[in-house]
């Protein structure tokens, strides 16, 4: 089969189409053959070697795909071969062929194709997570989502507005930001223009960017405002990590006294959903709760942009160079 392999961490540029054997489902595995592949921002971290647990190079990135049963390891007795379906592998989806965990495989929803497939697990159930399950979103509550127009972003806005959330967004560009209101957004504004917007309180930030953007959401909590931070995208350059960047950027969070928890009523709450495999059976429920969404209209995948499987290194620059928008889609 064909794969694209990372030889070493580093830019888009490192990554190499190769022939590879093709894996052999292991026990509790499923293989499945891609027919498109969702790319996630921790594919361009795994790239890069920053990404918790990856393997050493040369390694097979590739977070999501969605495609068709062609396998099945033993002690795993559905879904049959031949099943569209949707997988999240966390390692090794950049190829014609990938095994799976089984519990992180679901059959896609009746009517949705490969594309949509691949852009609605990983986004859907980070959002889920990050506005409902750690967040406690409320009707009525101010909620700030940086990154909005993004993978994660589009599908958080669509959730935060009907759950009843007042939605304030945050992105780079106009575009992003006319995505956002296009969406459901309220307000959507620049990161330049955030700390001012965020200053009159806000009960909810939803944070995939960090670094310097951390301290005007969290001094502007409300009593029993969350923070929920996901992700540091404020430490990657367009090519490389940058390290001396992010050292700064990281300072620029600054330090959260545990009594001023308490004495604000506040909270802080971070996660990374690879690294809690024990949460797969909630998932799968959670998954269904969002395909049942999308077929009642409710939310829509963005997917931005698509490439072919032999362009795939430009689908990684564009995504770490901040140019898409929604879910970047690489087709097999
Ligand atoms: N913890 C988890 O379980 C989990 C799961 C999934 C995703 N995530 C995190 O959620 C975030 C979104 O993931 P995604 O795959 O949907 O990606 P994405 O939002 O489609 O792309 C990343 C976005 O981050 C923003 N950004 C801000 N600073 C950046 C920088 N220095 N370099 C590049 N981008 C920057 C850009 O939007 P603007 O141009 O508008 O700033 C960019 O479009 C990522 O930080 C990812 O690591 C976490």
């Amino acid at each position: 089969m064909k794969a694209w392999v990372a030889p070493r961490y580093g830019p888009p540029g490192v990554l190499r189409l190769e022939e590879r054997p093709e894996p052999r489902p292991g026990a509790g595995q499923l293989l499945v053959r891609v027919r498109a592949i969702g790319l996630n921002f921790a594919d361009c971290a795994a790239r890069l070697g920053v990404y918790p647990r990856v393997p050493k190079p040369p390694f097979v990135p590739g977070m999501e795909v969605s495609g068709e049963v062609a396998a099945l390891g033993e002690g795993v007795s559905g879904p049959p071969v031949g099943t569209a379906v949707a997988a999240v592998p966390i390692f090794g989806g950049h190829a014609e062929l990938v095994a799976v965990d089984a519990r992180f495989v679901r059959p896609l929803a009746a009517g949705m194709g490969f594309a949509t497939g691949a852009a609605l697990a990983v986004t859907g159930i980070t959002a889920d997570h990050a506005l409902v399950t750690v967040g406690r979103l409320r009707p009525g509550e101010r909620v700030a989502i940086t990154a909005a127009a993004g993978g994660v972003g589009t599908i958080a806005v669509q959730m935060a507005v009907a759950a009843g959330g007042q939605v304030l967004a945050v992105a780079s560009t106009p575009a992003k930001r006319e995505l956002a209101v296009g969406l459901g957004a309220h307000e959507a504004v620049s990161y330049e223009a955030y700390p001012r917007a965020v200053a009159a309180g806000v009960d909810l930030v939803v944070d995939a960017v960090g670094g310097s953007l951390f301290r005007p959401g969290w001094r502007a909590l409300r009593p029993d405002g969350r923070y929920v931070l996901y992700g540091f995208a404020a430490a990657l350059g367009a090519g490389r990590v940058r390290y001396l960047h992010a050292a700064l950027e990281l300072l620029r969070m600054g330090i959260a006294m545990p009594f001023s928890l308490v004495e604000r009523t506040r909270t802080l709450a971070g996660f990374n959903l690879s690294l809690v495999p024990h949460l797969a059976g909630e998932l799968q429920a959670r998954f269904g709760r969002i395909e049942a969404m999308v077929a009642a209209g409710a939310l829509r995948p963005i997917v931005g942009a698509t490439f072919p499987f032999a362009r795939l290194p430009e689908a990684h620059a564009l995504l770490q160079g901040r140019g898409s928008t929604g879910k970047v889609v690489v087709e097999l």
